[in-house]
């Protein structure tokens, strides 16, 4: 038997759990079940992130203190997990004894060992709020194009990057105040070291995706520098012990005692659990000898990885503890195609959702989606409404409402004896085995496919057989019961299948067959001669109208507020420290934009360009070819995937708008050297934009 830990990463106690976070939840959770109904022990940790600067200037908004700030945050937190049906076996903070005490332990141990260092580092520091500035909360004029109102890391006009310290007229977002150059000492955890330990680690035992690994030699290229786990006074978060008495406190910073969390959590449920049944025994998942006697994984976002295949192993090796037997990597939530739009009503929180929706349907849509890989994933919420409805309500608990009302009604409940299609249900067992392999190799969507295969089957061998045409015939009493049992057996087989992605339903289904367990291996005793009880339906089906009003609830509910939590929760993750260390690297996950500025609109040259030649493209039934004069010394070739739409005479002469500095693109047919514009919807009709005649080819757009 296996003896499984598991996180998922601690999401920030400054903001709600939306769609994305759910993503990793979700993720984590299913993989928990799955390998729980698989007979393995697991245990499932997380707790909020609750440290850091962003934490605390959000308290000192609200009028309240960290302290009630994190309690609010983390009951909110909580209640969400629990709507979305996450089950952790413990839910703590990272403002806690545990984690104060491994915390401590970590870094003194690292400090004997000679891997933590001091230097001064010179800094913003806002002089009205006694505060040294990340780079997020520095504004300024851009060093490099002059623009104004940059942030103190990148340009958001020119894209050049720079010290904070470089910025003209640079201004606290936080008082307005001009920022002072101050130098304070800060504390090193000398990652370097660690290099040759994690250029193995990284590389052995699968512990890491092959993407994450080769991101991480890009890393190793660049080289490791060491890393500034220092924060000066006020900080919400730890102090750090053995400082020199007459210097100022230094504080943790929050991604050094983030991680530690998850030993925390862990810790805090072995003493709720002391002297029980199931009592957990700290030492045999975290000391050192027993890297090879249990198993420990962390499910993280892309944005996280340095933090998670670096930072922590490093950490943990250099203070006496197991590392994790992997780090498994996910990508970014897209809504309908593109980033999580507030304007578009796309940003959705979780609890907005669930005041519209069922939490189950994005389980399962997410399951469709999720794959070992950390390719972002698309919740198309049109396909959502299609896929749930159709595998779920259309294919899967259909196959029980067709077939338990003749069980119940004419046979008190009773399922024959003898299997009557041993053949068929011996197929849908034996998928299991697959399934549970797709599972527990975090193949999430080649499960649910298996699984609708299988439901596939069943519902062709009732539409085959016709239980209800038989119904109305002598003598088919017998017939109708075996049918029906099969259908009611093969039923029970998917919602084992289906457990660990819809605990609710499948518990609820459990009451209906009058079993008590769905574990992987309660499959193989097939219910014969086995009594069920009267058939309640299982899922609604999703209505557009709620769709839509969650997207409208969701345009409403995020206010200014929102805003400066989201901001903050960035600058936590690519302040300064984290992009010193290579941080350039770390996706920023923040709010999109809507809005582009007129520079990017001024990158896309358009010109006036006339229709030379227009032709069919031989075996592509959507293009049409385009020969354009755009007043160069040659005409450019120009694909368009308009052909449902135009006969080529139609455009034979006519002026158009080319794309002239879009990179060229090979194609199967040739190479597109730019883009004819158009309008409409390519699925239903596109026109293409034509220019008055006396428009003058070559001629720019603006
Ligand atoms: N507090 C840190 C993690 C510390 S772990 C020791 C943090 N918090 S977070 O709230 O920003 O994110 C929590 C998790 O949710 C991360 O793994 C992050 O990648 C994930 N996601 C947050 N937004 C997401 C999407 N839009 N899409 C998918 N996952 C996302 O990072
Ligand atoms: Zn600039």
């Amino acid at each position: 038997m296996r003896e499984i830990l598991v996180t998922s990463a601690l999401p920030y106690a400054n903001g709600y759990i939306h769609l994305g976070h759910l993503v990793e939840y979700i993720q984590t959770d299913i993989w928990v079940r799955a390998m729980k109904a698989q007979g393995h022990t697991v245990t499932y940790v997380c707790a909020d992130d609750a440290h850091g600067t962003a934490i605390m200037l959000k308290a000192e908004d609200n009028g309240v203190t960290p302290e009630e700030q994190i309690a609010t945050v983390k009951a909110s937190h909580e209640a969400d997990f629990a709507t979305f049906l996450i089950d952790f076996d413990n839910y703590h903070s990272t403002h806690s004894v545990e984690n104060q005490h491994f915390s401590e332990l970590i870094y003194r141990r690292l400090n004997s060992a000679g891997h933590i260092s001091t230097r001064d580092v010179e800094q913003l520091f806002d002089p009205e709020k006694n505060l040294f500035l990340a780079d997020r909360f520095v504004k300024g004029t851009c060093p490099e194009c002059g623009s104004p109102d940059q942030y103190g890391d990148n340009c958001e006009v020119c894209g050049t990057t720079y010290d904070a310290t470089d910025l003209i007229n640079p201004r606290s977002t936080l008082s307005d105040a001009t920022p002072v150059l101050k130098t304070s000492k800060h504390y090193f955890f000398d990652l370097p070291e660690f290099e040759q330990f994690l250029q193995d680690w990284t590389r052995s035992d699968n512990r890491l995706q092959p993407s994450v690994a080769n991101k991480l030699q890009e890393w190793f290229d660049a080289g490791l520098t060491s890393w500034d786990i220092s924060r000066d006074a006020p900080y919400f978060g730890f102090q750090i012990p053995d400082t020199p008495s007459d210097e100022p406190d230094k504080y943790f910073y929050v991604w050094l005692d983030a991680p530690v969390g998850y030993m925390a959590s862990f810790k805090n449920l072995c003493e709720q659990r002391a002297g029980t049944d199931n009592a957990l025994d700290f030492d045999h998942y975290w000391a050192q000898e027993n890297e090879h006697k249990t198993e420990v994984y962390h499910f993280i976002g892309k944005d996280i990885v340095y933090f998670h295949a670096l930072f922590w192993p490093a950490m943990l090796a250099g203070s006496e503890f197991r590392t994790p037997t992997g780090v498994f990597a996910h990508g970014f939530l897209m809504v309908n195609g593109e980033k999580m739009s507030k304007s578009r009503g796309t940003f959705i929180k979780a609890e907005t959702y669930a005041e519209h929706l069922h939490p189950e349907y994005l389980r399962y849509y997410f399951a469709s989606k999720l794959s070992d890989k950390v390719e972002d994933i698309n919740l198309d919420l049109e396909d959502f409404m299609q896929k749930v409805n159709s595998d779920l309500v259309g294919k899967v608990v259909n196959i029980a409402s067709r077939s338990a009302g003749f069980i119940v009604k004419k046979y008190d409940g009773m399922l024959s004896d003898v299997c009557a299609e041993p053949r068929l249900l011996e197929d849908v067992t034996k998928t299991g085995d697959e399934i549970a392999a797709a599972y527990e190799n975090r193949e999430f969507s080649r499960a649910m496919r298996l699984i609708m295969q299988c439901a596939d089957k069943a519902n062709e061998y009732i539409d085959d057989k016709k239980p209800w045409a038989l119904a109305k015939l002598e003598g088919t009493e017998k017939e109708v019961q075996d049918v029906c049992s099969v259908a009611i057996n093969i039923f029970r087989q998917l919602m084992v299948y289906l457990a660990p992605v819809l605990p609710e339903l499948t518990d609820n289904a459990k009451a209906f067959l009058n079993i008590d367990d769905l574990s992987f291996h309660s499959r193989n005793q097939w219910l014969l001669g086995h009594q069920i009880n009267k058939f309640k339906p299982l899922m609604q089906r999703i209505e557009q109208q709620d769709i839509d009003a969650m997207v409208e609830a969701s345009k409403a509910s995020l206010g200014e507020s929102q805003e400066a939590t989201n901001q903050a929760t960035v600058s936590q993750k690519t302040d300064q420290t984290a992009t010193k260390s290579g941080a350039d690297v770390v996706e920023d996950n923040s709010e999109p934009t809507d809005y582009i500025g007129i520079e990017d609109f001024a990158k896309v040259e358009m010109k006036v360009a006339h229709v030379l030649a227009c032709d069919y493209v031989e075996g592509a039934d959507k293009l049409l070819q385009f020969t354009l004069d755009v007043g160069e010394d040659k005409p450019r070739n120009v694909f368009s995937g308009i052909r449902k739409f135009y006969e080529p005479e139609q455009l034979i002469g006519k002026k158009v708008i080319c794309v002239t500095n879009l990179a060229s693109r090979k194609m199967k047919f040739g190479i597109s050297e730019g883009m004819v514009l158009s309008t409409g919807n390519p699925k239903t009709q596109l026109t293409v934009i034509t220019l008055p005649e006396n428009c003058v080819v070559g001629d720019l757009l603006a």
